[in-house]
């Protein structure tokens, strides 16, 4: 019996030895970085947080420029998407960018009209005709010295992404400018589009994208601005089903990374990223163009969709409503910028 437990005792630590050597317990060296793992210590990350869907202008050029960054670095720079306000809303992405929560964001210039107030020009109802001005204006000196106002808050502005032009969804018909009257409208967060309704004798309210559906469906709102994509892809025309093509507004998204982070990458990745950007801007304006478009050509195909033109005396009688809005930017935010857009818009 005694020599039966010495053996087994004896057999218990010769296994214990085997497995502690085969796990390294008593080892002090660590274990050897095979290439994958050295290439992961120098892999940079980019968290791209939005807050619409991927089949949209935004959602597209997203990935657009995650393909291109991975591809021109191969692998280096890595871009973690994170579409339909998954991580952050519109009132809370710019806060967890400027704590490098994410590292990139894309709103729409409305959204940076509190933190930047100059930036309210490009929210000035018709005063961009179509997609060449659009595209003008966008790639542009007034759109650079945007960009180049958010270093004021530590934040790199790289481009704008455009989305095309907003019409009016609503419940029920809004065509003649007196329609708008007492209608509870969702805007952006942004003090020029309250005025533009206030003078429209609406109801603005301010809602993040990410809640309007719910509130459409318990009857909290009843119209809203929005582009045909961002209508379409969030099923916005099930409950608002009169869309007015007004092309009123523009809806511009201001590509933007945390100054910081920017500031940390090396010169070679930085320009990794303008490269990217500049490649893909004549795509990122014909996509959004084939977006919208798409789209609207579907929303013409369901029956109970309505869609209405502004013609030429309905669209005098909008403007004449919304003309004080131009004064008000004017007088008390910014002149130059105004005057700097008219003049570009007109350039040849
Ligand atoms: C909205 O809030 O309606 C848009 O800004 C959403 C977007 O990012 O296109």
């Amino acid at each position: 019996m005694k020599l039966f437990l010495t053996g087994s005792f004896i057999t218990i630590i010769i296994l214990i030895v085997l497995f502690s050597y085969r796990q390294s317990i008593f080892s002090t060296t660590s274990l050897p970085y095979d290439d994958e793992q050295q290439g992961l210590n120098e892999q940079i990350t980019i968290h791209f947080s939005h807050v619409v869907a991927e089949n949209t202008p935004k959602g597209a050029a997203a990935e657009k420029f995650k393909e291109l960054v991975e591809e021109k670095s191969n692998g280096k720079v890595v871009v973690q998407i994170y579409p339909n306000g998954m991580l952050y809303n519109d009132e809370s992405e710019l806060e967890a960018l400027l704590e490098n929560k994410v590292q990139m964001i894309a709103p729409t210039s409305s959204k940076m009209t509190n933190a930047l107030p100059n930036w309210q020009v490009l929210d000035l109802p018709f005063i961009i005709e179509n997609n060449e001005q659009l595209k003008k204006l966008l790639n542009g000196e007034t759109s650079k010295s945007l960009l180049e106002e958010l270093e004021r808050i530590n934040v790199k502005g790289l481009t704008f992404w455009n989305n095309g032009f907003k019409q009016i969804a609503s419940t029920s018909p809004i065509v003649e400018v007196e329609q708008f009257k007492g209608k509870r409208v969702r805007v952006m967060g942004s003090d020029i589009l309250h005025e533009q309704f206030n003078l429209l004798d609406a109801k603005p309210i301010a809602i993040p994208f990410g809640e309007v559906y719910t509130d459409l469906k318990d009857n909290m709102i009843d119209a809203q601005e929005n582009t045909i994509s961002n209508i379409f892809s969030k099923q916005f025309h099930t409950m608002e089903n009169h869309i007015t093509l007004s092309k009123h507004g523009v809806l511009a998204y201001a590509v933007m990374m945390n100054g910081d982070f920017w500031n940390s990458l090396d010169a070679e990745s930085q320009k990794i990223i303008t490269d990217s950007l500049d490649e893909m801007q004549d795509w990122q304006f014909e996509q959004a163009e084939q977006f919208n478009n798409e789209n609207l050509t579907y929303l013409k195909a369901i029956p109970n969709v309505k869609i209405y033109e502004l013609n030429d005396l309905t669209k005098k009688d909008w403007k004449e409503k919304l003309k004080p809005i131009y004064n008000h930017y004017e007088k008390k935010i910014n002149n130059h910028y105004l005057e700097e857009l008219l003049n570009e818009k007109s350039y040849p």
